[in-house]
């Protein structure tokens, strides 16, 4: 009787873990899989990147047809983890265009991928990317178990496409010897095991305790009993529940509000929620799987918190809260989102950069134990302290994940935030603000910068800003807000196609162009840089005239205006002499492209009208090295086969040809096009 009670609870035990590495999956579906030994192998599409599988070893089956343009490759033999898995497999001849079995190997991310042809595929060459793949043919490896469905980082839409969005699975039938256990870790950190799960077994989950999505449950549906921070720290509550934003507190000195108001408390509305672990559960930490964080949300996050004396203990206290809920829900990890803080007043602090605490649950220790500095309200300054410190490598920055900063604003800032924004996004940091109790109407006068929120996002249709009317309500925020910063696709809003390249244009001035043809050339000139928006921080275009001999016309930091740019063009002066185009490329990387920023996309516009008189093969080659994409267009005499070496891969994307000057307007759409068609399919850090 007492053994067979004990096997049947260690039979429970044994279904929770089973139910909570597979998050999902009913005991049915795992008896039927179990049954099962048969290795059967998952398929996938063409366009399947090997990035959005989180396996880390698998053979899948590619269909016919990846030989195809259509299926980005970066790399050659070891592909960044963005190129298309069947499409890799083709450009490195395991695979042929009717389609079959690939063993696919994740390995490390590289500082540089080189891109080829081979095996009819182009393959592109990417900088830097955080992970990478190799193929190789089909055949299962001894000892090794293959997932026989894969498991998918998407978290958009997890269920869009039928055989391609299952869940983990790690057959059950082999115990050990899956090829790496850290899917089975980032299954359990990102799926059942809250931080506040401990080494006691618990009865079988019932449907509220398991989620059935990759993210954690969303704040407001833990019990309460789990949440000891809040009840303890927090039972004073027999203040009067007033609305503190509209008392009109906040009156009174210009950009100081007073502080130390009452401290007013709502019981049961927001601190509730409190994620913080119980300090009588610390001590069993080391037991529990640490989470690698969510996969689908890769960023480096740096959280501004508004520490100024105005804000009141209390509502300081609700923006820690704030921080550790969304800590929570976006699920911290080194696999996943990483997560800084830093507190301005007068002057912005450092409490801890992104690798100080690497989890969820570190990091709403460290948050609890951050005190209030005061001070003023000084945003601008603070901005330009994380654009200038805070992403740096030494701090943790990845450099593979987009940089954002959460910047939390009571009532208004004490300084002017748009430069200071402007700059930030310039530098391809993300920033969203968050504005608590806003000025009202008769304080707006006081607001050094009327609508400062919108300035310094980047978009104003509100993706980048919330406004919350009162501090009580904050906890809203907090599912919107991680939703918004996981959407790694639409961030890096800052940098569009047209705002974010350094272009230099060289232009043929040879003999053969003719000065009223060498006056539409620049018409030409103008019309393609009329297309960008131009400034200092926004695209910059410089140029050179070259024959036998090369001249810097104007370098990328002469003009910050469009009309500067323009009249600049309008003033370059018909050189006439030889046509010496591989020298000139040489020039414009050494006179030009040297002085480009690292965060721009440096574009080259070559325009000639006849072959050249010196090699262009070893030019073309360096400024590709160099990063550089290149479009040639030919005009007239210009020689087709001459301008495909020259231009960036494929050749069809970036080499143009006309048979009359005045034809040239013809191909400045297309140029544009292509700049912007190539800047939207590439990966954005
Ligand atoms: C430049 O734009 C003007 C005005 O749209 C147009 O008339 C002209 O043909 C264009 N020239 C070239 C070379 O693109």
């Amino acid at each position: 009787m007492g053994i067979a009670v004990l096997t049947m609870k260690a039979s429970v035990i044994e279904m929770f873990l089973v139910l909570l590495v597979t998050g999902i999956h009913s005991n049915k579906e795992m008896t039927k899989k179990i049954k099962r030994p048969k290795f059967t192998v998952p398929q996938i599409n063409c366009d399947v990147r090997a990035g959005k599988i989180i396996n880390p070893e698998f053979i899948v089956k590619c269909p016919a047809g990846c030989q195809d343009p259509r299926y980005h490759v970066y790399g050659t033999d070891v592909y960044a983890s963005y190129s298309s898995v069947c499409g890799a497999a083709v450009h490195s001849g395991v695979l042929d265009n009717s389609g079959g079995k690939i063993l696919v190997r994740k390995v490390a991310g590289q500082s540089g991928y080189k891109g080829s042809y081979s095996n009819g595929v182009q393959s592109l060459s990417l900088p830097r990317w955080r992970e990478s793949f190799v193929v190789s043919e089909g055949k299962p490896q001894k000892g090794v178990t293959y997932p026989i469905s894969l498991t998918y980082s998407s978290s958009k839409s997890p269920a869009a496409k039928a055989g391609e969005t299952t869940k983990a699975y790690q057959s059950p039938s082999a115990p050990g010897t899956t090829a790496q256990p850290v899917p089975l870790m980032q299954v359990l950190g990102t799926t059942a095991v809250e931080g506040t799960h401990t080494t006691l077994p618990k009865p079988p989950p019932s449907a509220g305790s398991t989620t059935s999505s990759l993210r954690p449950q969303p704040v407001g549906q833990r019990s309460q009993e789990l949440d000891f921070w809040s009840t303890t720290t927090y039972t004073n509550s027999q203040n009067t529940p007033t609305n503190p934003g509209i008392q009109g507190q906040d009156s009174g000195a210009a950009f100081q509000k007073p502080g130390g108001e009452p401290e007013l408390w709502k019981p049961g509305s927001v601190l509730l929620d409190a994620g913080f672990v119980p300090k009588t559960e610390l001590s069993t930490q080391s037991l529990e799987p640490v989470s690698q964080g969510d996969p689908s949300c890769k960023v480096d996050l740096s959280f501004l918190i508004d520490g100024s004396a105005s804000i009141g203990k209390r509502r300081f206290r609700i923006q820690k809260q704030f921080l550790a809920d969304v800590a929570q829900a976006l699920d911290i990890g080194p696999a996943g989102p990483l997560m800084g803080v830093v507190q301005y007043g007068d002057n912005p602090v450092t409490q801890f950069n992104l690798k100080t605490h690497m989890n969820s649950r570190d990091l709403k220790t460290a948050i609890e134990k951050i005190t209030q500095r005061g001070g003023l309200s000084n945003v601008g300054r603070a901005i330009s302290f994380v654009t200038q410190n805070f992403f740096s490598k030494s701090n943790g920055n990845r450099g593979s994940a987009p940089n954002v900063a959460v910047v939390m604003v009571d009532g208004w800032p004490t300084d002017k935030v748009e430069e200071a924004s402007r700059f930030a996004r310039e530098s391809g940091i993300n920033i969203f603000f968050i504005t608590m109790e806003g000025a009202s109407e008769n304080e707006k006068q006081y607001v050094l910068e009327p609508n400062f929120a919108n300035k310094a996002v980047c978009r104003t249709n509100g993706f980048y800003s919330f406004s919350v009317q009162n501090w009580f309500s904050l906890h809203k925020t907090v599912q919107p807000l991680v939703k918004r910063i996981c959407d790694t696709d639409r961030l890096a809003c800052s940098k569009t196609c047209l705002n974010s390249a350094d272009i230099g244009f060289i232009i043929d001035g040879s003999s053969s162009v003719g000065t009223g043809n060498f006056r539409t050339v620049l018409q030409f000139v103008a019309n393609l840089s009329k297309e960008f928006e131009i400034s200092d921080t926004d695209t910059r275009i410089g140029a050179v005239q070259y024959t036998y001999e090369q001249r810097l016309e104007f370098g990328f930091d002469v003009y910050s205006t469009k009309p500067d740019v323009l009249n600049a063009i309008k003033r370059v002066g018909y050189w006439s002499g030889g046509t010496s185009t591989g020298a000139a490329i040489n020039y414009a990387l050494e006179q030009l492209f040297k002085k480009s920023k690292p965060n721009k996309r440096k574009l080259m516009i070559l325009i000639t009208d006849g072959r050249s008189y010196d090699d262009v093969r070893i030019p073309a080659m360096v400024a590709r090295h160099e990063g550089v994409i290149t479009y040639a267009i030919g005009v007239a005499w210009a020689a087709q086969d001459e301008l495909e070496v020259i231009a960036t891969h494929p050749a069809r994307d970036h080499a143009f040809f006309v048979d009359e000057f005045d034809n040239l307007y013809k191909v400045v759409p297309k140029v544009i096009q292509n700049i912007c068609t190539e800047f939207n399919s590439q990966p954005r850090n």
